[in-house]
């Protein structure tokens, strides 16, 4: 596009007081010498002041910066934010027309440009008060269509809500900038669709927060007792291989050796039987010095050696338990929502320390979700499970 200054000029530009104090203020700002870095922000105001950058006013700041006037034309005619012709006395709309704002409708808008304004872009109304232009994206794509005007932006616009604001500034009103549909910021359109455990108050943590609050191994040692968690693709096997590590903590070596000497006994896959009552006391320890002590009086809960005939509930179905969890509760001797469903607060608090962490049971609600499974009703969870859309 040629970006050149307009044929018809004013005999002078000057500052209003208030501008010239700020633009002298702007220039103290950099060192002896580079006064020149200020040329920015000082045609700004001069096209902020003006509405548009005459030749005078490029003259005046080229004087006040100790530059060649050409130095200052080359500045305000590379960025097109700084406009060289007249524009409208109340508004130099511009109008996005990059992909998001096209599909959502900045041709609408537009239209609405033509209609009230002027049938081409750069053109002054018939009243002097409008102006506009398309650009390329402003970056405020989440609330496209959008315009800008000066330095605000005015978003999620509609071609109605838009013409209604041009009256209304034609009239003298100053519209609020922002989106105009209601939306805060660029949040989903339809409610969040995230974090919203944290909103409801449900979450108390993020989930890296709280998985390292489960496990419960922020800053201790990684002693090698968390051997299924580190390796999950290894799957259920790698479980019975959690009792080797404190067989190695016994020998007192370091904890790099002991991981070490571990290393064999877990590849070797144990026999479950043998390695429980390690793999317990462990996760006992890790209880007492990583969570608080339980409400209920702990008791525990009638258990099931296996699964009935007909086969383990999906437990992963309860929101709140994965893969690891159900193992888990298998071998403590859980298999099905019926059971879960009965636990009273005492029999929560026996399995929150046999669980290793404390609340989870409550705040992911299980109790209830496991007497709606039980019945043979659905939750929104399970739903998503069933359908594959939980991994
Ligand atoms: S496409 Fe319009 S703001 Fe990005």
């Amino acid at each position: 596009m040629l970006r050149r200054l307009h044929n018809v000029q004013p005999e002078s530009f000057a500052f209003t007081p208030a501008n010239q104090a700020w633009a002298e203020g702007q220039i103290t700002k950099y060192p002896e010498g580079r006064q020149a870095s200020a040329v920015i922000p000082l045609l700004w105001r001069a096209q902020e002041q003006e509405g548009w950058l005459t030749k005078p006013a490029l003259e005046a700041v080229a004087d006040m910066l100790d530059m060649a006037y050409i130095r200052v034309l080359e500045v305000a005619s590379f960025y097109f934010m700084f406009q060289l012709q007249p524009v409208g006395s109340v508004a130099h709309i511009q109008i996005c027309g990059t992909t998001s704002c096209m599909i959502c409708g900045a041709e609408d808008l537009i239209a609405v440009c033509k209609d009230k304004i002027a049938p081409t872009p750069h053109t002054v109304s018939a009243d002097g008060k409008f102006s506009w232009e398309e650009v390329e994206c402003l970056g405020a794509c989440t609330n496209a269509p959008m315009a800008q005007i000066g330095k605000d932006y005015f978003e999620d616009l509609t071609a109605e809500g838009f013409g209604k604001m041009i009256d209304e500034m034609a009239a003298g009103g100053v519209p609020v900038p922002g989106p105009q549909n209601g939306r805060y910021a660029s949040e989903p359109l339809s409610g969040l669709t995230t974090l919203t455990d944290y909103e409801s108050g449900k979450a108390k943590y993020n989930a890296s927060a709280q998985l390292a609050t489960d496990i419960g191994d922020s800053i201790k040692r990684i002693d090698g007792t968390e051997v299924p968690l580190l390796t999950p693709w290894l799957g259920k096997n790698a479980v019975s291989g959690k009792a080797t590590p404190p067989k190695a903590a016994a020998t007192g070596k370091p904890a790099n050796q002991q991981k070490k000497a571990a290393k064999p006994a877990a590849e070797k896959a144990p026999a479950k039987a043998a390695a429980k009552p390690a793999a317990k006391k462990a996760k006992s320890e890790k209880a007492d010095a990583a969570t608080p002590a339980a409400t209920g009086t702990p008791k525990k809960p009638r258990t099931m050696k296996a699964p009935r005939k007909a086969g383990a509930d999906d437990l992963k179905q309860l929101k709140g338990v994965g893969p690891k969890l159900e193992s888990t509760l298998n071998d403590l001797g859980f298999w099905h929502f019926d059971q879960i469903a009965q636990w009273g607060a005492d029999e929560i608090a026996w399995v929150d320390d046999n669980l290793s962490f404390k609340g989870r049971i409550e705040r992911d609600g299980w109790i209830e979700q496991a007497k709606t499974l039980a019945e043979g009703g659905e939750t929104a969870f399970s739903n998503k499970v069933k359908k594959g859309k939980v991994y």
